[in-house]
């Protein structure tokens, strides 16, 4: 999908000349940072390996013909998102995609708490210091968006991905609330709340999935949402699964997701079985 040229306009004027996007070097961040230079914002990308994010920076410049600038860092450390901040500092920013985050999945007892809490740091700590950061910013210009990378597994709990299913509830309730009371400040803030996307999310959070959408298929409705929505269900496969459990009551949303988690984490229980 590629967005129209009345698009492209809207988001250089509204929210340019310098769009910060974390997690840039993969998934969705890296065709919400290709949609943006092709809209002609400049960029500053964020990941940790900088092997990763350098191909990008280099690929964007050569085909967009726009200023790149790269920021090696871990948002999980305090140095990390203190050094994304410093390194924006004198840019005219007006745009913050945060899509840096992971999942983890399986038995919530089985899990390593160390990376369970780095999880909340990654998906949920550095979200709320960037979104503070650049939210004063924003409305100190007046002018400004901010988009949060939430989940449809935001909506209810879900056994087996219980923590990262947390950590989404967090960004999406955050979103929501900052979208109504950021307005008069002039700063659009939008939830996205895609489904299951075919990326390097999937392996990282050992999760195996039978249907996804494709970072293609939900990057343009992100960016058409910002401005004028406050949550987007990107992709067709998203709105499927969302408005199908629309009518569910939560109990039964948890009761479903249970067995939606469970086939995408049986191979794990097949490797250990059960205690
Ligand atoms: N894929 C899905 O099914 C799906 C569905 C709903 C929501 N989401 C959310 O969408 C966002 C993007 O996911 P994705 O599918 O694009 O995943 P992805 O392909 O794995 O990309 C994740 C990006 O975040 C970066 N990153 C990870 N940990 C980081 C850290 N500590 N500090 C800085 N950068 C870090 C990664 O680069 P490095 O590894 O080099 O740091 C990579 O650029 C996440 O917040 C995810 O929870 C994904």
């Amino acid at each position: 999908m590629i967005l129209k040229t009345s698009e492209k306009n809207r988001l250089r004027q509204q929210y340019g000349p310098w769009a910060v996007v974390t997690g840039a070097s993969s998934g969705i961040g890296l065709e919400l940072a290709r949609l943006l230079a092709d809209a002609g914002l400049q960029l500053v990308i964020n990941a940790r390996q900088i092997e990763r994010l350098a191909p990008v920076a280099q690929q964007l410049r050569e085909t967009y013909g726009i200023d790149v600038r790269m920021v090696a860092a871990d948002v999980s450390a305090p140095g990390g998102v203190q050094q994304l901040i410093d390194d924006t500092d004198g840019l005219d920013v007006g745009l913050l995609v945060l899509s840096a985050g992971f999942g983890t999945s399986g038995l919530f007892l089985r899990s390593n708490l160390d990376e369970e809490i780095n999880l909340l740091r990654v998906n949920a700590e550095a979200v709320l210091s960037l979104t503070h950061h650049f939210g004063r910013r924003f409305a100190a210009q007046h002018r400004g968006g901010i988009i949060l990378l939430s989940s449809m597994v935001a909506f209810q709990g879900v056994p087996y991905a219980a923590n990262y299913a947390a950590s989404k509830a967090y960004v999406q309730s955050l979103a929501e609330a900052l979208a109504l009371e950021l307005k008069p400040d002039g700063v659009d803030v939008l939830a996205a709340a895609p489904g299951p996307v075919r990326s390097g999310f999937e392996q990282r959070a050992n999760m195996a999935m039978t249907m996804s959408l494709t970072p293609e298929q939900v990057g343009v409705p992100i960016l058409r949402a910002l401005g004028r929505q406050t949550t987007v269900l990107p992709g067709w496969l998203t709105k499927l699964l969302v408005y199908a459990l629309r009518t569910v009551p939560r109990w039964g949303k948890v009761r479903i997701m249970q067995q939606v988690m469970g086939g995408m984490t049986q191979h794990q229980r097949q490797l250990q079985p059960n205690p």
